[in-house]
């Protein structure tokens, strides 16, 4: 089924839903089994997508939304060809916190850039996931979950409200469209009950 030897997982959804505590865990089991892992996220993952990633996520300077869009696939580019690519050909689990269906609910859905158009961005990138987790969490308790977590407030946290119920709706599109690739969790689960299940369904799809 797989060209690659490596698999290929990201973690989605919205602000606080718990991605990047899950990608933690899930890295930490993962490699007490004895696999390589690589952990990334996005956008950034190597040192000119970090660049692009102050500059997405700062709010001192405006950027539209198809501006960000280009940004954000820029940044991919980079991360796709020169780390996620070759840790992939080695064999590497790789656990990327989001991907381009971020783009997709937040600069398409969210903020009403073209659908095709990222779609078609999509497809240059050209490595779709392996498997792709989408956490869901309703918006109260993301915002009490942003605040406990006390972050300095970038571009996309001070987002409104009916922008994040567009983004949110993006989600669940997108893991209704591809429902081979994308499983929805519940993210109000205690983290271990999460990442339980996402250990079950990596090792159910891909044996690893
Ligand atoms: N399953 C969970 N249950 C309770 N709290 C959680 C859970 N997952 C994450 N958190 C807490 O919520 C906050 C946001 O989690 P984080 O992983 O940073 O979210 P994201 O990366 O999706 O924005 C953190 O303070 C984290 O400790
Ligand atoms: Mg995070």
């Amino acid at each position: 089924m797989n060209e690659r030897p490596g698999v290929f997982i990201t973690l989605e959804g919205g602000e606080g839903a718990g991605k990047s505590t899950a990608a933690l865990r899930l890295t930490a089991l993962l490699r007490e089994a004895g696999q390589e892992v690589l952990a990334t996220r996005e956008p950034g993952g190597t040192p000119g997508a970090e660049a692009i990633r102050a500059l997405l996520l700062s709010s001192d300077t405006a950027l539209t939304a198809m501006t960000q869009t280009m940004l954000h696939f820029a940044a991919r580019a980079d991360h796709v060809e020169q780390v996620i690519r070759p840790a992939l050909a080695r064999g590497a689990v790789v656990i990327c916190d989001r991907y381009s269906d971020s783009t997709m609910a937040y600069q398409a859905y969210g903020m009403g850039v073209d659908i095709s158009a990222v779609a078609a961005l999509t497809r240059l990138i050209g490595l779709t996931p392996d498997i792709t987790f989408v956490l869901e969490v309703p918006e109260a308790i993301s915002k009490a979950r942003l605040k406990s977590r006390g972050a300095a407030s970038d571009r996309y946290e001070q987002m409104g409200r009916e922008v994040m119920d567009r983004i949110a709706q993006g989600f669940r599109a997108i893991a209704a469209a591809e429902p081979a690739r994308c499983v929805v969790l519940d993210g109000t689960e205690p983290v271990e009950t999460v990442v339980g299940r996402m250990r079950d369904i990596i090792l159910e799809r891909t044996g690893r």
